[in-house]
């Protein structure tokens, strides 16, 4: 049904409208800094299992439960090692996300049947104020995968998150405007678990921040958790998406600005920095999307830190659906 509520003032009343939703088992899609949730009680099987049915996604995805601060970490999580703290401290409010042994609250439903849970503290105030107002009803926690239908590009507005379930949605499902993602790209995902953090995937918290706040050297090492962004055909608009190679006419392009665009070529985005490149990629693949294009040509970026994230997703993206 396409008639779930969108609401663009994310008032005080919509807050505690969207708060008691959630608390009813409805879903409500809502804004973060790296992309934009669909979110259910993470206490509610039943809530639980609409995301699923929304995204198509398989049963066995783990999902992100989304926290107001890190005191609720024990609730979700026991064996929680020092280092996790120390990133907790300095990177929560932000785009990370803690993969500890779960605790007896953090049912199969929300883990995908794995041990483990993950949990994060979103930098957004429309998010924090609908974790909270929730959390004062008896709602212990978020659980939401990004907004989009398994496999395709992560929603980075509330019109993309329209677009993309608004016919998979309910009348009683609302979706939450609270402006563009600042970040653009998914959290990085920090396997917690073991003696050192290991990057589970790349995003705007890098290696190097991870090991200056620890004081540990992180491997990105192979995981034995499964990661289902790991999975070859994802983050994927419909047009093929290829890498580093020069555009025909009539094809969509994706550069930094000091790249030139070659005649008849249509210009998708043109950022001046890597957050830049970040923060409009996927609305850029989506803007290809909804223009028709068939083919997609991206210049990735070089370099460290989120180039390394961006390189991620493009190469996922290149891989097809
Ligand atoms: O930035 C983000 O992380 C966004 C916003 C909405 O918070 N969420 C997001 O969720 O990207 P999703 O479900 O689209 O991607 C989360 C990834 C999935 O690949 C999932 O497999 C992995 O996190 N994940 C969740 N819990 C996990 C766990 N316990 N162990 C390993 N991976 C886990
Ligand atoms: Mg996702």
């Amino acid at each position: 049904m396409s008639d779930s509520q969108f609401v663009s003032r994310c008032t005080a009343d919509a807050m505690s409208n969207a708060a008691t939703s959630l608390l009813a088992g409805h879903l409500v899609a809502f804004p973060t800094e790296t992309v934009y949730g669909l979110g259910a009680d993470a206490s509610n099987a039943d809530a639980v299992a609409k995301i699923y049915r929304a995204k198509d996604r398989p049963a066995d995805h783990p999902l992100i439960v989304h926290i107001g601060s890190m005191d609720g970490i024990g609730n979700w999580a026991d064996e929680i090692p020092a280092y996790a703290i120390d990133l907790a401290r300095n990177f929560w409010p932000g785009p990370m996300t803690l993969v500890f042994q779960r605790s007896i609250n953090a049912k199969d439903f929300i883990t995908g049947g794995q041990p483990t849970v993950g949990l994060r503290v979103p930098d957004h105030v429309v998010a924090l104020a609908l974790i909270d107002s929730a959390k004062k009803i008896g709602v212990p926690g978020i659980a939401a995968p990004s907004a989009n239908r398994f496999g395709h590009v992560s929603p980075t507005t509330a019109d993309a998150v329209r677009e993309e379930l608004s016919e998979y949605l309910s009348a009683e499902d609302t979706i939450l405007d609270g402006g563009p993602s600042t970040v653009g790209l998914e959290s990085t995902i920090i396997d917690c678990t073991t003696e050192t953090p290991h990057i589970l995937r790349p995003g705007a918290i890098t290696q190097e921040m991870i090991e200056e706040v620890t004081g540990l050297k992180v491997t990105d090492a192979e995981s034995e958790i499964r990661v289902s962004g790991s999975l070859e055909n994802h983050y994927s608009p419909e047009a093929t998406v290829v890498l580093n190679q020069a555009p025909a006419s009539g094809e969509g392009f994706i550069a930094m600005k000091d790249v030139a665009t070659p005649d008849g070529v249509i210009r998708l985005s043109s950022p001046t920095s890597i957050e830049e490149y970040a923060r409009t990629l996927y609305a850029a693949l989506r803007d290809g999307d909804s223009q028709g294009l068939s083919t997609i040509c991206v210049i990735p970026p070089s370099g460290d830190g989120l180039a390394i994230a961006i390189r991620d997703r493009l190469l996922r993206a290149s891989r097809g659906r």
